[in-house]
Order: C-alpha cells, then sequence, then structure tokens
C-alpha cells in the first residue's frame, strides 16, 4: 500500500498493525490529510480475508494522537462546512468500528502518549484499549477548552463505555486522565509497560478472535460504586436527576459564558434519549455552530498565542541562553518554596536555598516533600524517582553550595535593601556568568540592580502563587538586562512548565499594573454604595474566576495597599485610590491570612459570606444597588485601558503577550480572548466612546490610551 502518514504490517497470524505517524509532524493530529491513507487501510482490513485482527497504535515516540489538528479549524469559515467535515470524520469512524461489531475483526487500540479528543474518539470506536503506564500518557476529552465539543463520536461513545457520569465528568470539564484512573473507571481494559505495548496489543487482538463475546468484560474490575452509577443511568428516573445536577454544576462554573459545555450536555442526553443516529446528528451540528462561535475563536487565539510563545526565546535577536543544571534560591518562604519545587520537578534542576534559620529551611523543604509525595501518591513518578528528586533539593543559611549555580531566583520580603544586599552578597559568591532574578512583585528590577557590579545579568522572573499552580511567568528586562540573561530567564521558565512573556521595567511591570487601576475602581464602586457580593458577583458573571474584593482578601489587604501606594508615586493621582481604604489597615483588616477581611473566615480558614461589620470599619452607609453592567463596564475598562497604555509605552513586547498574561495571570475571561482580543472583537471606536464617556463622569482616571484612538481611527487590529 502507498501510504503517506500511516505504517501498516500483517504478522503471520493475521494481526494487522496499523502506526499513525503523520509526516514531517512531531505530534499525530487528526485531520483530512490523513483521510486518504485512512480510506486505502480501511479498504484493505474491510476487503482482506486474511487479516483477522487489527491492532491500531501510533509509531511516535511519545503520542498516540493528540485531537484534530486546530488549524484546520480555522479554514472551517462557516457552520455548515464545519458539519460536513465532521460528517466524514463521523463515517470514518464508523468504520473502524464496523470491522469488530459487523464484520467479527477485533481492533485494539495500543495507546502511548497523549489519546485526546480525536484520539481518544479513535480509540472508542475500538474493541479494546490497551495502555501504557507511562507518565505521558493521557486520555481526555479536552474540546470544551478550546469552545467545541467532542464531535468525533465522542458524546456517544463514552457515555456508552464508561456511563454518563463519568463522560459528563470528563467532557464538561476537559480533564484527562493517567492510565490508572482510565482503567479504574473503565476507559481503558489493561495498563502495560510501553516495552510491551504492542506485543500484548497484539495478543489481546488474536485472543478476541476466539474469545466469547463480552468474555473479558471490563466490568468486572469496577468498583460498586461505579456500577452503582452505572445501575442508576440504566432507569429514566435516574438520568434525569443525573443530567439536571450535571448542568447544574455546569452553570455553576460557567455562568453561562461558555456555550460548549451546554452543547456538549445536549448532545449526549439526545443521543441517549433518541438514539446515536440523532445523537451523531446533533454533534455535527453543535460543531459546526460552536466552531464558528466569538468564544471558540478567543479560545483558539489563546491556544495558538501559548504554542507561539513556546517558540519564542523572548529576545528579538538570536542568542543562545544559558545552561541551568544548578539554581540558587534566596529565601523558602510562601514563593520561594514553590519555586523550588518546579525547578526540581519540572525543570529537573539540582536545588539550593538559602534560608535565614533552620526552621526555614525545614518548612521550605517539608514543602517540596510534600509535592513530590502527591506526585507519589498519584502515580506520576515511582519510588526511587521520588527519592531522587527529593535529594535534588537542600537548604543552608550561609552562601554554601552557591558557588557553581547557574542561576538565582531571589525570593525574600519585598524590602528594597534587603534585596540589593543580598544581591551584592550573592555577587561575590556565584560564577561571574550566573543570571540573578527577583521575584519582586512591584520594585522596579533597575533600583534592585543599582549597585550592581554585573548589572547586565540581574532581571525579573515574576511567578504567581500558587507557583505550582498558576501557568504564567513575567520575565522582567531592566534597561541594562542582557539579552542572554533574558533568554536565560525565559528557557529557564519553560523548563519550569510555565508560558512566558518578557516585559518592560515599569513599576508593576504588567501584570500588577494593569490589576491596580482594576482594584482601585473597586474600591470606588464600594465608596459609592455597592456591596461586596455585588462588586464580586458582577465581576464572576463577566468571566473573572474570583471578584476583585475576594480577590484582595486572597493577596492579603495590607500587601495590596503598600502595592497602591507604590503604584501611584509611580503614575501620579490616576491611580489614586479612595483614602478609606487605609482603614481597613489601621483596624488590622489583612484578609484571609488573619481571617479579617472582606469575608469572613472560620476558625479553619474557610470563607463564610461577606462581613457585613466591613462598612462600618470604612465608615461607610448603607449599599445601594448599582446595576452589574455597570460594575462591569468601569472595572474590565480600567485593566484594558491600563494594557493598552502598557503596549504604547513598550511595557508589553506585543499585544499577544498582554492577552496572555492577563488571562494567565490575573485570570480575565479566557472566552473574551484577554484585553486586546476584546477591544478587537467590541472594536477599538466603541471601547473608546465607552472610556470617554466614563472619562467625563469620573475624569482622569478613565482618559483613553491614545494608541486607542489611533486604532480607532485607522480600525486597525491588535490581534490579528
Ligand atoms: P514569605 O514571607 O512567605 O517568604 C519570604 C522568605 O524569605 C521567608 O521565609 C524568610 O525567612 C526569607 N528570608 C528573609 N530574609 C532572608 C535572607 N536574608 N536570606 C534568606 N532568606 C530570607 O514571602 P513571599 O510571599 O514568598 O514573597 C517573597 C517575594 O515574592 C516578595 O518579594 C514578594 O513581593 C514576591 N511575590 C509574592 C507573591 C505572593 O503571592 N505572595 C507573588 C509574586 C511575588
Amino acid at each position: 500500500m502507498d501510504l503517506t502518514h500511516f505504517t501498516f504490517e500483517v504478522d503471520g497470524a493475521g494481526v494487522a498493525t496499523v502506526l499513525m505517524d503523520r509526516r514531517d509532524e512531531r505530534m499525530n493530529t487528526l485531520g483530512p490529510a490523513l483521510f486518504d491513507d485512512m480510506n486505502t487501510i480501511l479498504d484493505r482490513l474491510e476487503h482482506d480475508d486474511e487479516i483477522v485482527a487489527v491492532v491500531w497504535g501510533s509509531a511516535k515516540p511519545d503520542n498516540f494522537l493528540a485531537g484534530a489538528d486546530i488549524r484546520f479549524f480555522q479554514t472551517l469559515t462557516d457552520a455548515k462546512t464545519a458539519e460536513d467535515a465532521i460528517k466524514a470524520t463521523h463515517a470514518m469512524f464508523a468504520r473502524i468500528e464496523a470491522l469488530h461489531t459487523e464484520r467479527g475483526k477485533p481492533v485494539v487500540a495500543a495507546i502511548h502518549g497523549a489519546c485526546l479528543g480525536g484520539g481518544n474518539e479513535l480509540a472508542l470506536t475500538a474493541s479494546m484499549r490497551i495502555a501504557t503506564d507511562d507518565p505521558k500518557t493521557q486520555l481526555g476529552q479536552p474540546e470544551v477548552k478550546l469552545g467545541v465539543i467532542p464531535a468525533g463520536g465522542g458524546t456517544q461513545r463514552l457515555p456508552d463505555l464508561i456511563g454518563i457520569a463519568a463522560a459528563l465528568d470528563l467532557i464538561l470539564t476537559g480533564r484527562s486522565l493517567r492510565p490508572h484512573k482510565a482503567r479504574k473507571i473503565g476507559l481503558v481494559d489493561e495498563v502495560v509497560p510501553p516495552q510491551v505495548l504492542l506485543d500484548v496489543a497484539r495478543t489481546r487482538a488474536l485472543e478476541a478472535t476466539t474469545a466469547k463475546p463480552d468474555g473479558g468484560s471490563i466490568k468486572s474490575f469496577l468498583s460498586p460504586d461505579h456500577l452503582q452509577q452505572l445501575a442508576l443511568e440504566q432507569n429514566p428516573m435516574g438520568r434525569r436527576v443525573l443530567f439536571k445536577k450535571a448542568e447544574e454544576r455546569m452553570l455553576a462554573e460557567t455562568h453561562g459564558n461558555y456555550p460548549a459545555p451546554q452543547r456538549a450536555l445536549e448532545a449526549v442526553k439526545i443521543g441517549v434519549e433518541q438514539g446515536h443516529e440523532a445523537g451523531y446528528a446533533a454533534e455535527a451540528r453543535f460543531f459546526g455552530e460552536l466552531v464558528v462561535s466569538p468564544e471558540s475563536k478567543a479560545l483558539r487565539s489563546i491556544f495558538f498565542a501559548t504554542q507561539e510563545l513556546k517558540k519564542d526565546p523572548g529576545v528579538d535577536g538570536k542568542v543562545e541562553p544559558k545552561e541551568v543544571r544548578k539554581v540558587g534560591i534566596l529565601g523558602g518562604g510562601l514563593m520561594g518554596s514553590g519555586i523550588a519545587t518546579v525547578s526540581a520537578l519540572k525543570a529537573g534542576s539540582t536545588v539550593r536555598i538559602k534560608e535565614i534559620d533552620d526552621a526555614g529551611i525545614d518548612r521550605a523543604l517539608a514543602y517540596v516533600h510534600r509535592n513530590v509525595d502527591k506526585l507519589r501518591r498519584r502515580r506520576r513518578v515511582r519510588d526511587f524517582e521520588a527519592e531522587r528528586l527529593m535529594h535534588k533539593v537542600t537548604g543552608t543559611t550561609d552562601w554554601s553550595g552557591f558557588e557553581n549555580v547557574d542561576l538565582v531566583i531571589e525570593a525574600v520580603f519585598e524590602d528594597l535593601s534587603l534585596k540589593r544586599k543580598l544581591l551584592a552578597e550573592a555577587e561575590g559568591v556565584v560564577p561571574d556568568d550566573a543570571v540573578f532574578a527577583s521575584n519582586t512583585s512591584s520594585l522596579p528590577i533597575s533600583s534592585i540592580a543599582e549597585g550592581a557590579q554585573r548589572p547586565e545579568l540581574v532581571l525579573g522572573m515574576h511567578y504567581f502563587s500558587p507557583v505550582e499552580k498558576m501557568p504564567l511567568l513575567e520575565v522582567i528586562r531592566a534597561e541594562r538586562t542582557s539579552d542572554v540573561a533574558v533568554a536565560t530567564a525565559v528557557a529557564y521558565g519553560k523548563r519550569q512548565g510555565k508560558t512566558v512573556i518578557v516585559v518592560g521595567d515599569g513599576t508593576g511591570f504588567y501584570t500588577t499594573r494593569i490589576l491596580a487601576p482594576y482594584s482601585t475602581e473597586a474600591a470606588f464602586l464600594l465608596e459609592e454604595g455597592a456591596s461586596v457580593e455585588a462588586i464580586d458577583r458582577a465581576m464572576v458573571k463577566w468571566g473573572f474566576p474570583v471578584g476583585p474584593m475576594l480577590l484582595m482578601d486572597e493577596v492579603g489587604i495590607d500587601v495590596g495597599a503598600k502595592i497602591a501606594k507604590i503604584m501611584v508615586e509611580a503614575y501620579g493621582e490616576r491611580m489614586a485610590g479612595p483614602t478609606m481604604m487605609e482603614r481597613l489597615i489601621d483596624a488590622d483588616r489583612r484578609g484571609r491570612k488573619n481571617r479579617k477581611g472582606f469575608y469572613r473566615y472560620d476558625d479553619k480558614g474557610e470563607r463564610d459570606g461577606v462581613d457585613e461589620s466591613v462598612y462600618e470599619v470604612l465608615g461607610l452607609g448603607p449599599r445601594r444597588d448599582i446595576p452589574a453592567a455597570e460594575i462591569q463596564e468601569r472595572l474590565s475598562l480600567a485593566m484594558i485601558n491600563e494594557a493598552a497604555l502598557c503596549l504604547q509605552e513598550g511595557i508589553l513586547r506585543s499585544a499577544r503577550d498582554g492577552d496572555i498574561g492577563a488571562v494567565m495571570g490575573l485570570g480575565f475571561p479566557p472566552f473574551r480572548g484577554g484585553p486586546f482580543w476584546y477591544v478587537d472583537e467590541v472594536g477599538a471606536a466603541e471601547i473608546v466612546d465607552r472610556l470617554d464617556a466614563l472619562a467625563e463622569r469620573f475624569g482622569e482616571r478613565f482618559a483613553a490610551a491614545q494608541i486607542l484612538r489611533d486604532h480607532a481611527t485607522s480600525g486597525e487590529r491588535f490581534r490579528s
């Protein structure tokens, strides 16, 4: 056979091994490019009587099939074309399924590496799934994260295989499963080491040709709970409750902002209630509708921007980043221990932490060990690897072990003289070419580097809390920072698993800076009579994960106040908020950390409604209704306008970086694509009109950035 993207082999026993190997690509993705080959292969599998069973796998070293080719989505300009493309995929997948359901030829999916989206759906067409126990192996349906639904039959075959509840959980959240978890819920039948995957798959395929129907039912090892759930799903009443609950949970998460999960749920329901034919038709129709929706386009823009950033070295010229084998971390507190964790666990470096006393070292090491243990319990690392990871991180109270570090990341208290002092001391110990990064959240890098011997090696690496979870790293380039230092920090941040943007050294850099006017505006609204709940509810409805008042509690009201002051000093009165906020500090209301903030906290630190006494502390009278739309408009535009100023002043290298920074660092609603994508969607002229109207009411703080006016005039977009 003449194949471009597959290899094909039949052994002496009649087992055909079909391996996907998309030409010139590192990853296998599903798109029309593969269809010619698949047709050829299926013709042969269907009609060659020598072939008794099929193993369907991948020739790539670390992926089975990672999903649909997203670039192909971009070519689907109207819903009808998209719907037709899906129908073609359905037909192809139906042929694979018919090999075992109609022709009696068992099909075993041999899964190693990413088996996601269309990949998982392909695996679902097989009669059996075997996955490797490798940490790279993951199965799931992440489509909703791109604003679409599983449309290769996933909304129909997945509930059939693992039950409605388990299928909805995967489809509506988009989360993926590791092999052992996938086996537990019945998504895969067997888990084996990678070395024997194809052999075991061939053996099982051959065994299945003679096995009694349903002989090796996967149900035999499902948990009693899961079986009970499946029984519940057999009756219409049980199903009704289940769908209702799933919908409620989904709406509580999405606030109705994301149409994809809603449609996915409907497609599953249609399939269950009206049969698969109706289900597949709904799947295709919904996919067509969603793939051209603004939400999906915005989500895909974030996906593409993230992909681009993976390749972006962070500097314009071509420089080789310095190799980082060992990292020194100054301060093992909240941030330092998180940075140590990702440096050892993700980047695989040796880590030396410097703390002020043994108790500090113990706390930091305990933090790293807890994280390693989590990995071990989830079987993401084996016992001996866990031991090895723990030994990678050590602590000291002096500078021992810093003489051979390649990179220092400083995360001590936010205190300029302390940071300068540590930089000076470090320069006396570390190699001459070691890069020094500060994790400061507000101090200009240039002032930390003021007395430095090698200021060209000093920059900022601004992480977000909790470091293991938050995806963004903001690298701050000061005026004297060299390209090599920037490229080194960027490359290292990527190894730590971060999406990295490089920004200029203005006060607050990018993320802290655009958060400032947003938080300040929330304080003004509070002063004008809006309630804490009303403000938070409005912004959560707009799409932020938490509202600004709760965020202040989380970050620390004292920390926020300190930063607010620094911002006013740097940018003047337009950044100033209402003075009443100082009363919170006088009353020692610091937020969650001392269980006294805008919200009430119980002894365990659990949040429990708004603390009404906060209005009295602030000297504020009774609350009045301010419409959610006004709250949303004022807060969102305050942030967006500041982002535009950052681009105008060269703090940002691109609008793309601004969108990624806001979405990944601050939780700007992903379905709006980020501040710049949002301006493009609404239109710069409209945004300027709204800002002008706000400036008329509230003054200079809403004065539109010139760059917005320019785009309003020219009609040019920020993002292509
Ligand atoms: P933290 O108070 O939890 O940790 C600071 C640690 O530094 C403490 O464990 C302290 O013992 C240690 N330390 C102080 N002086 C030292 C010295 N001379 N040598 C070695 N260790 C010393 O503070 P956190 O929250 O980790 O913040 C650290 C830095 O990260 C600050 O600059 C902060 O502004 C910045 N940052 C904080 C974020 C947050 O969400 N907490 C987010 C981004 C940046």
